[in-house]
């Protein structure tokens, strides 16, 4: 790795939160880097500003994108491909796997080397421990240019389907929300009876920890897809007490709108036989929604 690579030349497109915060990550770890923002806001100490678009990336080997969502990347550098033909380009806006597949399409009708990132992490996490990039697409681009990555994240390639970074994105964000609406309900619940969230909180982590277990063992089942291994706690126990959870929100005035979807899905399962199984199989029916 020589000194070209290491210190390279960065330019970044979009100067919201996290294009800022990217900027400034790589500005600390000394790499020189041009910016554009398409309005006027504050240009990161020791940025170089460029007042278009292809003047930015005329400025760099490596162009980051961080803007608000798909369209705008297409609305930012449809009027400059030109200009980025021959180099490398590594979206790191948040969009489907579609977006990226498509994005990786239009990059190499143009001769421009694509890989596409999904930033895990939130601003001031960005060049500090903790915070994790997926990227999928261009391995060269990924290889050449790892220093930068690295000056941000921790870098995580997932493969050449540039959809990859994007699909275990969304996953990880998925799994995230379903935690965040089991939180929020729990709250609801214990709040009706004056249980404050402070109160709760700390039984409230120590069982979600606890609980954390479910992954693995949960891993093997759907890898085999064979719900019967290791069942601890079958679905047709499962079944018969979640009732409980609806009822007794229905009776302390609690919406049951977050929690209220499983209950079909296990009876679902029930009804097909599969009531000495692990609820792991409740999988099956999310497929077959294909
Ligand atoms: N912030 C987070 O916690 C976080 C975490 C992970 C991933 N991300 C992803 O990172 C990306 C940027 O997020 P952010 O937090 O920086 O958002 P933000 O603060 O709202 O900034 C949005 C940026 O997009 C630009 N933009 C919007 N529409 C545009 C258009 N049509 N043409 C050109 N530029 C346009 C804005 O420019 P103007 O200044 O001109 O409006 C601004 O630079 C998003 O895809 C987001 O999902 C964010």
């Amino acid at each position: 790795m020589n000194e070209e690579t290491t210190k390279a030349q960065v330019t970044v497109l979009g100067l919201g939160a996290m294009g800022t915060a990217l900027a400034a990550a790589l500005l600390a770890a000394g790499h020189p880097v041009t910016v554009w923002n398409r309005s006027d806001r504050p240009t990161p100490q020791g940025a170089t500003r460029a007042s278009t678009v292809s003047e930015a990336i005329e400025a760099s080997p490596v162009v980051l994108a961080c803007l608000l969502d798909h369209r705008s990347v297409y609305d930012t550098l449809g009027p400059s491909a030109a200009s980025l033909r021959g180099k490398a380009l590594i979206n790191l806006t948040s969009g489907t796997p579609a977006h990226a597949r498509s994005l990786a399409a239009w990059a190499a009708e143009r001769e421009i080397d694509y890989l596409d990132g999904g930033i895990m992490a939130v601003p001031p996490m960005i060049g500090r421990p903790g915070a994790f990039v997926l990227y999928s697409g261009s391995q060269p681009v990924f290889d050449t240019y790892r220093p930068v990555l690295d000056a941000l994240a921790d870098s995580r390639f997932l493969g050449t389907d540039a959809g990859m970074a994007s699909l275990q994105d969304i996953a990880l964000l998925s799994a995230m929300y379903g935690q965040f609406m089991g939180i929020l309900h729990a709250f609801a619940l214990v709040g009706s009876a004056g249980v404050t969230a402070t109160e709760f909180a700390p039984m409230l982590r120590g069982w979600l920890t606890a609980m954390g277990g479910f992954v693995e063992g949960a891993a093997e089942q759907i890898d085999k897809r064979d719900y019967s291994i290791g069942v601890v706690s079958n679905l047709a126990m499962q079944a018969a007490g979640y009732p409980h959870l609806l009822e007794a929100a229905i009776d302390e005035g609690v919406s049951p709108a977050l929690i209220a979807p499983l209950r079909p899905l296990f009876d679902q399962r029930l009804a097909g036989g599969h009531g000495a199984e692990a609820i792991t199989g409740v999988i099956e029916l999310l497929w077959e929604r294909k």
